[in-house]
């Protein structure tokens, strides 16, 4: 079966732009968060993405409007069980996902497939939650959605080879390059490059250099299009702290142990370009 309506779950940065990516791809898409203030910002960050592209003359006027039209909005999961495939890009928290993968398991359609965008937690113990683990898979984004072509696919423990071939198919419909990793913490991605992060906010709070010199430094030295505390900034720096949570007890190995100021930084409120403050100002 194809799949031809998805949930994303989630409006925010990763949740809007996956809903974009698969309207354009002519998915019907329904995108839900937990307030309709949330999915109101998330829509009018669609419509200025694909505003964007229509004016750099990357889509034509009448397919931005097919895509925006492909698009419906919920505060809850009561319409789930007319999805082929749910995507959750909700906070990356292993209740708050476990608690939803159980309640889009009793939703959804038998066979219908549950992904998450998980930047770090176990697919296996997400999978573990549902009664359908061989459904449930890791299909993991990048940020901004709409212009990184990779996504990276993550089966987990009991995943079926059935599932990881429709959404290696479907990441493909959505013009992306599917690579597949195993269930360990931080997948590849962010394995690799969270410690970079880390370590250059250590650079930071041992008064190495100025972030202005950290992230030219990487920027100009590595040809990095983004230095590592910028970047840290549009990732959101509650998900770099999560995602090095994850990493630290998952090796239980000093070597993730996250920085103090970001613990700090993430305790404040600062959470980079979402909050308006982190390591710069926006
Ligand atoms: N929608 C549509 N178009 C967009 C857009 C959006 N959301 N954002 C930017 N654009 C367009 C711009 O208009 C611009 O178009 P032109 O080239 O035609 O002028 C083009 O895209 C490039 O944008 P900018 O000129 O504003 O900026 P840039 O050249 O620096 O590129 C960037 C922006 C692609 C974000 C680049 O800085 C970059 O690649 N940064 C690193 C991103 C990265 O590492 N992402 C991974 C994060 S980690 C992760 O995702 C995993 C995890 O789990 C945490
Ligand atoms: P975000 O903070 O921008 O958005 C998260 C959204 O989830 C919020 O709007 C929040 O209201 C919503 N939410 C929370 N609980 C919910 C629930 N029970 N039901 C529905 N919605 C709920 O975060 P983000 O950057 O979009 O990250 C989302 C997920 O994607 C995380 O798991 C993250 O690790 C992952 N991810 C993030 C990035 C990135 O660069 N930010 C990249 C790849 C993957």
């Amino acid at each position: 079966m194809g799949i031809e309506t998805i949930g994303v779950i989630g409006a925010g940065q990763m949740g809007n732009g996956i809903a974009q990516v698969a309207a354009v791809a002519g998915l019907r898409v329904t995108m839900v968060d937990v307030k309709q203030e949330f999915v109101d910002r998330g829509m009018a960050t669609i419509r200025k993405s694909l505003a964007k592209m229509v004016e750099k003359q990357k889509m034509t006027a009448a397919d931005q409007a097919a895509a925006l039209g492909r698009i419906g909005t919920a505060t809850d999961l009561s319409g789930a069980e007319g999805w082929d495939m749910a995507i959750e890009a909700a906070v990356e928290n292993e209740t708050v996902k476990k608690d939803l993968f159980r309640e889009l398991d009793q939703k959804c359609r038998p066979g219908a497939i549950l992904a998450t965008n998980t930047s770090s937690i176990s697919i296996t113990a997400i999978g573990a939650a549902t009664r359908r683990p061989e459904s449930v898979i890791g299909m993991h984004f990048m940020n901004p959605v709409p212009l990184m072509t990779l996504v990276e696919v993550i089966r987990g423990h009991a995943t079926s080879g059935a599932t990881a071939a429709a959404v290696v198919d479907l990441a493909k419909t959505m013009g992306k390059t599917p690579l597949e990793a195993n269930d360990s913490p931080g997948f590849v991605a962010n394995r690799i490059l969270l410690p970079m992060i880390n370590e250059a906010i250590f650079a930071l709070h041992e008064g190495v250099a100025t972030k202005e010199s950290i992230d030219g430094i990487m920027k100009l030295g590595m040809n990095h299009p983004m230095g590592p505390l910028a970047l840290a900034d549009f990732i959101g720096l509650d998900t770099c702290l999560s995602i090095l949570q994850v990493l630290h007890d998952g090796f239980n190995d000093s070597k993730y142990r996250p920085c103090p100021l970001l613990k700090k930084m993430v305790a404040a409120g600062h959470l980079g370009k979402k909050t308006g403050q982190g390591f710069y100002h926006y």
